[in-house]
């Protein structure tokens, strides 16, 4: 235990947990899936997705974790068998893959923040949906600004998991909460606003369809780092004396408000812009933000600046807790030092995703990759439908499958009494156990299914 570090505490956790959770998923990916599909009816499913499946795989995830004290595939290798070892080397191979294109992703908002903080951007009068187009199809700034994030996700890591990531965790939090309450409070003082409101929050359930589901669902595991082993790997640093029956639970409801709130503040400010669409799709946030900001006068630079600087704080919460799993993977398995591995991991996670940083414009042969589902989709969207989309979920249904039936002498259980002995006999002990055993695997194999049928074959069932 002590070679491999642990949290300090079980708020230690907590803050690393919501740490990871709470990211470019809350504020970027969930205010433009909502915008794509449909608005409030979305978010009712997304909220019975993470509630009912996912928190319950949650902590299936950390006693997995915190039981052997292993990266996922040394986890499932331990206390299940061979096969289930590859349940973990999914979950490994999900985490560099979905880091490639995160880290892109966090370099536009790192690229914002430069614009916005030293570049005038703001009082260029450009029009911010195609100034986005030019600013993620132009390689230079994507790979200045890329290389930047993980160079600094990389020293993180190499720090160690406690004093990294708890602290600054537990300090940038709030501010970036704070930064949201009021940008929510400006939002609704303008034109437009109650239109936003009402898109956000008064469901029409015509507009659910198969696609709402399983977006809803993989949104719900992204969102909550599930699914991967990430909180696998992160359980594995938890104490035997803390409960993680309540901070799973804590987890889930932090992140869930923070991905509420990114949408009350976005909506409002969207519909206050007659430009701009709801479903102008993964350029939301970068093209809403921008014209509100431009509209406050001269605090614009510093709150637009400040919010793009908090937003990345929160990414890099997320992409330590990405580039954790293979590191732990690595060090676990093949006994390599630490530091050495944290940085050539992160090296070839760097190139892994320069097709990525490609396929927004700037190549054409990434930019139109592939055809399936109906169109021809670029090199972004093909990973993180394969690595995402698809392989969190289906992640996600193993490790409840086999918390549930395949963990022998009742290994669920009891690693759920440890800091909590109360628990033992309870209702909520039955709950978690028929979640667990019954809704997550069925509902989720169930969504699984209907998914790949829409994303690769275009066959809608409803
Ligand atoms: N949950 C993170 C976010 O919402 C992304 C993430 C996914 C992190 C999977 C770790 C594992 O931004």
């Amino acid at each position: 235990m002590a070679s491999r570090g642990g949290f300090s505490n079980r708020l230690g956790f907590i803050a690393a947990a919501a740490g990871s959770a709470v990211g470019l998923g809350n504020i970027w990916k969930f205010p433009y899936e909502v915008g794509e599909n449909g608005g409030a009816a979305f978010l009712v499913i997304y909220l019975a997705c993470a509630f009912l499946i996912c928190l319950p795989i949650m902590l299936a995830e950390t006693a997995i974790g915190r039981n052997t004290r292993l990266n996922p595939f040394g986890a499932f290798n331990k206390i299940g068998n061979r096969k289930w070892g590859l349940v973990g080397l999914l979950g490994v191979l999900s985490g560099i893959m979905i880091l490639s294109f995160y880290n892109v992703v966090a370099g536009w908002a790192f690229g914002y923040f430069i614009q916005i903080g030293f570049g005038g951007l703001l009082s260029k009068g450009v029009n911010y949906a195609e100034y986005f187009g030019g600013f993620v199809s132009d390689i230079t700034d994507n790979l200045l600004f890329s290389i930047g994030f993980m160079v600094l996700t990389a020293l993180i890591v190499a720090g160690g998991v406690q004093k990294g990531i708890e602290r600054w965790t537990k300090i940038l939090m709030p501010l970036l909460i704070t930064m949201i309450l009021g940008l929510i409070s400006y939002g609704l003082t303008l034109d437009g606003a109650m239109d936003g409101l009402s898109f956000y929050l008064v469901p029409d359930f015509g507009e659910i369809n198969a696609n709402t589901f399983y977006t809803a669902l993989a949104q719900a595991f992204f969102s909550l780092s599930l699914g991967m082993g990430a909180l696998i790997t992160y359980g594995s640093y938890v104490g035997k004396d803390d409960s993680i029956v309540g901070a799973a639970a804590l987890i889930t409801v932090a992140d869930i408000s923070i991905a509420f709130l990114a949408g009350l503040m976005i909506f409002p400010l969207v519909f206050s812009q007659p430009s701009i669409e709801a479903n102008a799709g993964p350029g939301l946030v970068f093209v809403a933000l921008p014209g509100i900001f431009e509209t406050m006068g001269g605090i614009g630079p510093f709150i637009g600046a400040s919010f793009f600087l908090l937003l990345c704080f929160a990414a890099l919460t997320s992409t330590v807790s990405l580039l954790e799993v293979p590191v732990a993977f690595v060090t676990d398995q093949f006994k390599t030092n630490r530091k050495k591995t944290v940085y050539l991991v992160a090296t070839f996670i760097f190139f892994v995703g320069l097709p990525t940083m490609l396929s927004q414009g700037a190549s054409d042969f990434f930019t139109n990759f592939i055809y399936y589902g109906g169109e021809d989709k670029d090199f972004f969207t093909l990973i993180e439908n394969v690595f995402s989309d698809l392989a969190l979920p289906l992640g996600g249904f193993f490790i409840a499958v086999f918390a549930g039936w395949s963990w022998k002498n009742k290994g669920f259980q009891k690693e759920l009494y440890f800091g909590n002995a109360a628990l033992e006999g309870t209702f909520l002990e039955k709950m978690i156990l028929f979640m667990v055993r019954f809704i997550s695997p069925f509902v989720v194999g169930a969504i699984f299914i209907i998914s790949v049928l829409q994303i690769f074959f275009n066959i809608s069932l409803f």
